[in-house]
């Protein structure tokens, strides 16, 4: 952004001042007639009320800067201006520069505003007007104009396509409808903001002729039509964001002639067609996000040209092909986000050449091969998600070093080495002829059992509950170190009840010390209780909100195991139980003196404002209660249990369902102890 005049609060002062005194010398009759003028419309404004009377010479009076004793400057944003601007403004004819932002100033501007024709820089934004005159066409050397951040509604006066000298024209966040159609005259443009109103209708052709624009912010309107081809003229912008509109049709292919670009947003709209192939010209790209279209076709295997990428954004379209081998050229990625499309094919090895990425989404697509052994290399992960592909063989063990919460479930074939035996890759040709004869036998007398079954069971079981698929794993990993399923069997010799600790919501809880030394808490759901849909749901609910949660203040998630034979969870241990235990044994509960007390209740604070107010959707944990708070061996509070949890939808106002314990109603517990 440009700076017009200022160069700093000193200089300036120093200047104010020379240049009142040189003023005052110079001033003739006439001119003092007319400065008094000005000094009286100054004072008509009635923002320098507390002045007038004690400082005589409006030069001095603050944010007023003059120039041969006439006032230049007047920078008052952020005075608690309020009402509406007195015409008297229209005065200061000598005015250059105006700055009025972060007022509560309200109304029209008043049209003699138009007499300010010196005026350059007249910025008006976060206030209330709701009107700009006609007459601002009569500012014909303003050079930037912040309107943002008001109230206007209806249409822009077409008279703004007079303001020719313009290059700044910010009318973000009014509620405007309509595009002035004569704003391609205004050919020194080169920032547009229009963001943030009810723009409707398509955007005009005419905008393609502001051939200077660096900047173009039409994001979050009502757009519709297709985005202009003669866009491709744009060739001096660096930034062009569209988003949140109702566009249609494809994305130009002339985009990639604007090779100035360093940020592409056409994400949410409802684009067609596929990717332009050649969109691997636009080399400074930093931020290219297409996400929630419906685009088609393949990933164009150019974007690996793309080396100056931080964040390529592609989720949510039907996005098809492979995920393009030299993808790991992007160095510079630090989010990759290719979930929810139509993906096949592997996941390249190169990515993990990709070592500033902090985020990984390549959920929801069919990708298939196995996870590249040297994914490990990301230590800058925070996030991986490999979650419903088709992904098959060892889950990496360098995985496992790394500090992130990673989602691999619904990958029927994928294993975790000890979790269950992988399926044995060796083959012969013994077995190739053998396997197709017997699988078709096998398929052969399943298909007639399973239809007398199923006639069977229709008959006897119309209301079977049981949803536990036989031999179905889904596996997450959220641990610094290695657990492996049989050092859980060996600790806990096969989840004997010597070591179970307590019972939780539902399912037993289990100490197990690892081989390493590592003490871990195992919740373990019985069988029975597997086979009864309220309980696995529970168990399914805890896994999605634990992985996806992290608060300093909520038990951690090492991993879990879900299979027909052992379903169970793997947590931090807490040295001191639950709360409510601490509570009713007496040596514990004196032990918990009063700022401990405090410390537990503000962790439990901080853990329930964190899932209330920094979790999108909120997250509603719905079973608050002393049981469900534990204590590690410094007192400090986690909140577990999150069986019954679920997202707050905004919109919805199903929220009085009381679940969860009973006696117990959200925060509630907190007072009644205290
Ligand atoms: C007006 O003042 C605000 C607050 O001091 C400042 O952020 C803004 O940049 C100024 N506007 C112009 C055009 O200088
Ligand atoms: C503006 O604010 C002053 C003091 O803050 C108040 O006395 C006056 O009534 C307000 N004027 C309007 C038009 O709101
Ligand atoms: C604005 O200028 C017109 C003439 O151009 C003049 O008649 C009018 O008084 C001026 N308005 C103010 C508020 O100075
Ligand atoms: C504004 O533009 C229109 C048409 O382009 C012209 O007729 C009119 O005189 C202009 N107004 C000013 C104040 O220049
Ligand atoms: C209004 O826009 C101008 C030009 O882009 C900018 O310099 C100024 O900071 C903006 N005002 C505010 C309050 O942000
Ligand atoms: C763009 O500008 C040219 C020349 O000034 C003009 O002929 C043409 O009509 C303008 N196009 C649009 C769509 O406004
Ligand atoms: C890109 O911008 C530079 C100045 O930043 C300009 O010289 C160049 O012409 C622009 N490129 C194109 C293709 O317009
Ligand atoms: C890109 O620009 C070149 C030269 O200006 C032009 O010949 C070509 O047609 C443009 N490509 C597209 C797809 O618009
Ligand atoms: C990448 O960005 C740097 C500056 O951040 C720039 O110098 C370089 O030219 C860009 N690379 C490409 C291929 O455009
Ligand atoms: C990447 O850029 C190089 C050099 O500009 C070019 O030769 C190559 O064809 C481009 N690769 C793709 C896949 O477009
Ligand atoms: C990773 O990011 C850092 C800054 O965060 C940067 O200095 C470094 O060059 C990046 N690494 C790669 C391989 O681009
Ligand atoms: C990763 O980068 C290194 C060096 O830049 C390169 O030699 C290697 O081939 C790349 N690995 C993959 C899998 O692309």
């Amino acid at each position: 952004m440009k700076s017009y005049f200022y160069t700093s609060i000193p200089t300036f002062f120093l200047l104010s001042i020379i240049v009142i005194t040189s003023g005052i010398t110079r001033a003739t009759n006439d001119d003092s007639k007319w400065l008094a003028a000005e000094a009286q419309a100054l004072m008509e404004t009635g923002w320098w009320s507390n002045y007038k009377k004690r400082v005589g010479n409006h030069c001095m009076w603050p944010g007023i800067r003059c120039n041969a004793g006439s006032v230049v400057d007047t920078d008052l944003s952020g005075h608690g201006l309020n009402g509406s601007i007195t015409p008297q403004i229209g005065a200061l004819s000598k005015l250059r520069y105006l700055n009025l932002s972060w007022n509560i100033l309200t109304g029209e501007l008043p049209s003699s505003i138009g007499n300010l024709t010196q005026l350059a820089v007249l910025d008006v934004s976060c206030n209330y007007i709701y009107s700009i005159p006609k007459a601002i066409q009569k500012m014909e050397n303003l050079v930037s104009l912040n309107l943002s951040r008001n109230s206007l509604t209806g249409k822009l006066p077409s008279s703004i396509g007079n303001l020719t000298q313009l290059e700044v024209l910010n009318v973000s966040y009014n509620d405007i409808h309509s595009i002035p159609p004569n704003i391609g005259k205004l050919k020194s443009m080169v920032d547009l903001d229009l963001s943030n109103n009810w723009l409707v209708g398509p955007i005009p052709s005419s905008v393609s002729n502001l051939t200077n624009l660096a900047s173009l912010y039409l994001q979050s309107n009502k757009l519709d039509g297709s985005i202009p081809e003669d866009n491709g003229r744009l060739t001096n912008l660096v930034e062009l964001d569209l988003s949140s509109n109702n566009l249609v049709g494809p994305i130009p292919s002339s985009v990639s002639n604007l090779t100035n670009l360093t940020s592409l947003f056409l994400q949410l709209n409802q684009l067609n067609g596929s990717i332009p192939q050649d969109i691997g010209r636009l080399t400074n790209l930093v931020e290219l996000d297409l996400s929630s279209n419906n685009l088609v076709g393949p990933i164009p295997s150019s974007v690996s040209n793309l080396t100056n990428l931080t964040s390529l954004i592609l989720q949510l379209n039907q996005l098809n092909g492979s995920i393009p081998e030299d993808i790991g050229r992007l160095t510079n990625l630090v989010e990759l986000d290719l979930s929810s499309n139509s993906l096949v094919g592997p996941i390249p090895s190169s990515v993990s050449n990709l070592t500033n990425l902090t985020s990984l989404f390549l959920q929801l697509n069919q990708l298939n091969g196995s996870i590249p052994e040297d994914i490990g290399r990301l230590t800058n992960l925070v996030k991986l998600d490999l979650s419903s592909n088709r992904l098959s063989g060892h889950i990496p063990s360098s995985l496992s070093q790394l500090n992130t919460s990673v989602a691999l479930y619904d990958n029927k074939d994928l294993c975790i080495q000890g979790c269950l035996p992988c399926p044995s890759t060796k083959h012969n040709l013994v077995v190739i002829i053998l396997v197709p004869t017997l699988l078709f036998l096998i398929l052969f007398f399943a298909l007639v059992i399973f239809i007398l079954c199923r006639q069977y069971r229709a008959k006897a079981l119309k209301h079977d509950p049981s949803p536990t698929k036989n031999g179905d794993l889904f596996c997450i990993w959220n641990f610094d170190g290695k657990i492996a399923f049989k050092d859980i069997i060996r600790a806990t010799e096969d989840f004997d009840i010597k070591y179970c600790i307590g019972m939780g919501g539902y399912g037993s809880v289990y100490r197990a010390v690892l081989p390493s030394g590592k003490v871990v808490a195992l919740k373990k759901l019985h069988r029975l209780e597997a086979e009864q849909p309220a309980y696995d749901t529970s168990f399914r609910n805890e896994i999605k909100f634990l992985t996806e949660i992290r608060h300093k203040n909520i038990v951690k998630l090492h991993g879990f195991c879900l299979h027909n034979r052992y379903m169970f969870l793997i947590y931090e241990y807490m040295e001191k139980g639950s709360l409510f235990y601490a509570l009713s044994i007496d040596e514990e509960a004196m032990e918990l003196d009063w700022t401990k007390r405090v410390n537990i209740v503000k962790g439990v604070a901080h853990a329930l404002s964190y899932m209330h107010h920094d979790c999108t959707p909120p997250i509603v944990h719905r079973d608050i209660s002393s049981n469900n708070i534990l204590l590690n061996s410094e007192l400090e509070a986690f909140i577990a249990d999150f069986g019954t949890a679920r997202l707050l939808d905004p919109d919805s106002s199903n929220r009085t369902v009381i679940v969860g314990t009973y006696g117990y109603i959200a925060q509630n517990l907190l007072i009644r102890w205290l």
